[in-house]
């Protein structure tokens, strides 16, 4: 089938490669002329495992092209995903809908009899409806239809390829038959299929983020009881998580969420359901985003109190700028967070980063970055640890202890190995992690922090 992919970010350059891996004849289309230039040439604008490869095979064997142009989507296609940014408002928590709704204004008059436009990006409920309506009045003969995406950064091409669902929002039988044609390979794997109203697709997409950031600030919530019990979060959580109606995804607790999805969906989610009057039902999403951000100041307050009281003159070394590991996406970042309000109370800040230092400089140009562990760590009176690479659990404490000014340490990912630290002569801190002594006795109980 011939698809259009209008908009190559993250989901639609993902979906684009993929769909064209299923077999179809796929054109991409973004405004943006360099970007559309270096995709022609098969380089992909993000690091996504297995994105360069299936980029490259479904260009060279042209069932995957790009253009700038939504006219020449219309003539090549009659089904049109669109996957543009809905980013938080400007001034306020709402979705910013002002790309969705160019697209599909733009396109509008060019399509063929029998088009199906497919939005992927994260909506307030009510849009596809709102739309259609926008495209009655423009063209006949065309639906509009929404199908989520919910991949998670990192294993894009995995999450499309291989989804645990596909949930479609669809006004007929045709624009249904039509998106299973689409994921024929998926469905005939065993991928569950689940066709429903628009409204309901769009809520699928609110209600799975808003539960998985609802899962993450619970345990913070309960990190912030145990620091204040002397319990111990880490060894709560295993636990709790070992019920398997609980389970332990989405239960790590620390510096909370970040990234281009949870903080902005929570609140737009929040936002709309306060608009069509059903605010309440929703109203817990904004203690979920205040203990998220509660966490930041955490982490900022437990630094300040390990060196002495006052960040003036401190030299703090950060390790970690992406919003979680193996991404180089620094889009909200809690580390990057915490980075920069600790250097505007008057520390030198020095972040490490073995992917995220090239995106986070131009956001932050006021903190230092360097790609080597040791030289972020030079006469620093505390290290933070805010994004948990593996590469983080293999530092050598006692050779990082000769390199700082004072061995302090603020584990606020819970990703290394305290124990170790501590004999290794460091004062160390954690996130809803009890004081150094009952750590001692907590952690042979804790397989999860080993
Ligand atoms: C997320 C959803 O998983 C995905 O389904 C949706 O389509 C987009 O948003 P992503 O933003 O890639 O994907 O990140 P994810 O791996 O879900 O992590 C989100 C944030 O939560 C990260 O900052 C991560 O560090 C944090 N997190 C995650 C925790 O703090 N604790 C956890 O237990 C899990």
């Amino acid at each position: 089938m011939r698809i259009s992919v209008i908009g190559t970010g993250y989901v639609g350059v993902v979906h684009a490669a993929c769909l064209a891996n299923l077999g179809h004849e796929v054109l991409g289309v973004d405004i943006d002329e360099a970007r559309i230039a270096a995709l022609s040439q098969a380089r992909a604008p993000i690091y996504e495992p297995g994105l360069d490869a299936l980029l490259a095979r479904t260009v060279r064997e042209k069932r995957l092209r790009f253009s700038t142009s939504l006219a020449e989507a219309a003539q090549f296609a009659r089904t049109h995903f669109v996957c543009v940014g809905t980013p938080q408002q400007p001034t306020g928590p709402a979705a910013d809908m002002r790309y969705v709704d160019a697209v599909v204004d733009d396109i509008a008059p060019h399509l063929q009899p029998g088009s199906l436009i497919v939005g992927k990006s994260t909506v307030p409920v009510g849009t596809t409806a709102r739309l259609a309506e926008r495209l009655k009045t423009t063209t006949s003969h065309s639906e509009i239809a929404w199908n989520p995406e919910f991949l998670r950064e990192g294993f894009a091409v995995h999450d499309t390829m291989h989804p645990e669902r596909l949930v479609v929002g669809v006004t007929s039988p045709w624009a249904e038959a039509r998106l299973r044609e689409i994921y024929r390979p998926m469905v005939d794997a065993g991928v569950p299929f689940f066709s429903m109203a628009p409204s309901t697709a769009e809520l699928v997409k609110a209600a799975a983020n808003s539960f998985l950031a609802t899962k993450i600030s619970f345990i913070n919530a309960m990190a912030e009881i145990c620091e204040a019990t002397g319990a111990d979060v880490v060894t709560l959580a295993d636990a709790v998580g070992e019920d398997a109606r609980i389970g332990h995804q989405f239960l790590q607790p620390g510096l909370g969420f970040g990234g281009s999805c949870f903080p902005k969906d929570i609140r737009a989610f929040a936002a709309r359901a306060e608009e069509i009057g059903v605010g309440e039902a929703v109203a817990f999403l904004h203690q979920v985003d205040e203990i998220n951000i509660r966490q930041r100041r955490r982490t900022v307050d437990i630094a300040r109190g390990l060196v002495g009281g006052s960040f003036a003159g401190r030299n703090v070394a950060v390790l970690g700028a992406a919003f979680k590991p193996g991404s180089d996406d620094v889009r909200d970042s809690p580390a990057l967070d915490v980075a920069a309000t600790i250097r505007d109370e008057g520390a030198d800040v020095r972040v490490h980063d073995p992917e995220a230092v090239d995106n986070a400089r131009p956001l932050f140009p006021e903190l230092q970055y360097t790609l080597d562990v040791s030289k972020a760590c030079e006469d620093a009176d505390v290290l933070l640890h805010l994004t948990a690479w593996p590469e983080y659990r293999r530092i050598s404490p006692a050779g990082l202890a000769a390199t700082v000014r004072s061995p302090n340490i603020l584990d606020a990912r819970h990703g290394l190995d305290l124990a170790a630290w501590r004999s290794a002569g460091w004062t160390v801190r954690a996130l809803g992690r009890a004081t150094a002594d009952d750590l001692r006795s907590a952690a042979p109980a804790c397989t999860a922090e080993a």
